[in-house]
């Protein structure tokens, strides 16, 4: 039973899961090697669970029982009695790797050692451990207390029992696993790529403008926030970054390109709503500029974008990165799609999928467009996902 849990690591995404922890009932002890992280982090839970009080979704004993299960702590040595630690440092491998070694030196012979990292492989993570087989990947989405999905990755050094203690604890949290294989991306940012990817190459087409494409996304799509909306949202140098990490990790497959249009505008500094501006203005007054409200344009746009994301979610299926059923809990429990792409595929019809992806191969003659495998077999052999 995990009842002791260590954070490293008191940013943004470490005080979130430091947060879930404490709610379920854990110990929590939460490191970081800046005080002012540390103070921070304990100032913003106050916060939140001040407004949850407000909103009636708790009262005070339950805020004081959840800051009492968390300490603050500026030393790794005082997670020594940790069941379970979850590290959420820097997104870099020598960093964490020094980490891990120091941890290891103080934590007993069956504490698990996670990483929440979004693109290192968790096989190279565990590999600087003298024991590999107790590291895991913990993938949670943010803001970690209110996104749902976790993704769990075992290494393929990482023991069946780390693996089940990991699901079920996390589970036990209120959280939906999906469990992936440790590839670029995992789940949720390779089956999303498209989503920003596609976007972004119908615009530099010349197709439609952003506020068309984010308009065809949110109203035939059902999305909550169009792609260009959703990169401001990011922070176009976040999204690029992902993006361009994916695409060197995937060995250059051009499905993963990035695009110039989002290069520059990390480089002329347009991020999005942190800065003021990005692919639109934010600010007192400032008005969104209108969307050309053509159906028949709005479904090209929103057809061409979905079957490119079908089509992905197909081929992580195709190469096992994980089940139909935590591929599709995973992009609507993870980034909140309206529906599972691969029900989508059902719904729309494995041979819409098909002839409209040979359509854009047949037009472009571009790999990126090419047909998962699994899509044209199930297609031949009239198979549904569910
Ligand atoms: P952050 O920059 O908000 O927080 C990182 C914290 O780690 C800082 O407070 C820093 O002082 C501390 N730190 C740095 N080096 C340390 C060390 N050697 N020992 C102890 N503490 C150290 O970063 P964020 O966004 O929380 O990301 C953390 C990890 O989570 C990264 O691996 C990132 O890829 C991953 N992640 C981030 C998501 C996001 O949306 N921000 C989503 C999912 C995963």
């Amino acid at each position: 039973m995990i009842k002791n849990v260590g954070i490293i690591g008191g940013g943004t995404m470490g005080s979130g899961i430091a947060q879930v922890a404490a709610t379920a009932g854990c110990t929590v002890k939460l490191y970081d090697t800046r005080r002012e992280a540390l103070e921070k982090a304990e100032a913003a839970l106050d916060k939140i669970l001040s407004r949850l009080i407000e909103k009636g979704r708790i009262d005070t004993a339950e805020k004081t029982r959840i800051q009492n299960n968390i300490q603050y702590v500026d030393s790794l040595k005082p997670l020594e009695d940790s069941h379970l630690t979850i590290e959420a440092i820097v997104e870099n491998l020598d960093v964490k790797k020094k980490v891990f070694q120091e941890l290891e030196a103080y934590v007993s012979e069956d504490t698990i050692i996670a990483s929440n990292t979004s693109s290192l492989s968790i096989a190279s993570i565990a590999s600087s451990l003298q024991k590999p087989t107790r590291c895991v990947g913990i993938h949670f989405f943010n803001p970690a207390p209110l996104m749902k999905l976790v993704e769990v990755i075992p290494a393929i050094q990482t023991s069946e029992d780390v693996l089940a203690t990991a699901i079920t604890t996390i589970d036990s949290w209120g959280k939906v696993v999906a469990v992936a294989k440790d590839t670029p991306g995992f789940i949720v940012n390779r089956v999303a790529r498209p989503f920003y990817g596609e976007a972004l190459r119908i615009y530099e087409e010349g197709i439609a403008d952003f506020a068309t494409i984010d308009w065809a996304l949110k109203t035939l799509g059902g999305f909550r926030m169009g792609p260009f909306e959703l990169m401001d949202f990011i922070g176009n140098d976040v999204n690029y970054t992902v993006t361009e990490t994916v695409f060197e990790a995937f060995y250059y497959d051009p499905r993963y390109k990035p695009a110039f249009t989002q290069k520059r505008f990390s480089e002329a500094g347009y991020l999005g709503r942190k800065t003021g501006k990005g692919y639109y203005e934010y600010g007192e007054g400032v008005s969104k500029p209108e969307p050309n409200q053509d159906d028949a344009l709005g479904q090209l746009i929103f057809d061409r974008i979905l079957v490119m994301l079908i089509n992905e979610a197909a081929d992580a299926l195709f190469l096992n990165v994980a089940t139909a059923k935590d591929i599709d809990n995973a992009m609507t429990k993870g980034v909140n799609y309206p529906k599972g792409l691969l029900a989508w595929a059902d719904e729309r019809g494995i041979d819409w999928c098909v002839s409209k992806l040979d359509a854009l191969y047949n037009e472009y003659h571009e790999d990126r467009y090419r047909c998962s495998p699994l899509l044209r077999r199930m297609n031949g052999e009239n198979r549904t996902f569910f």
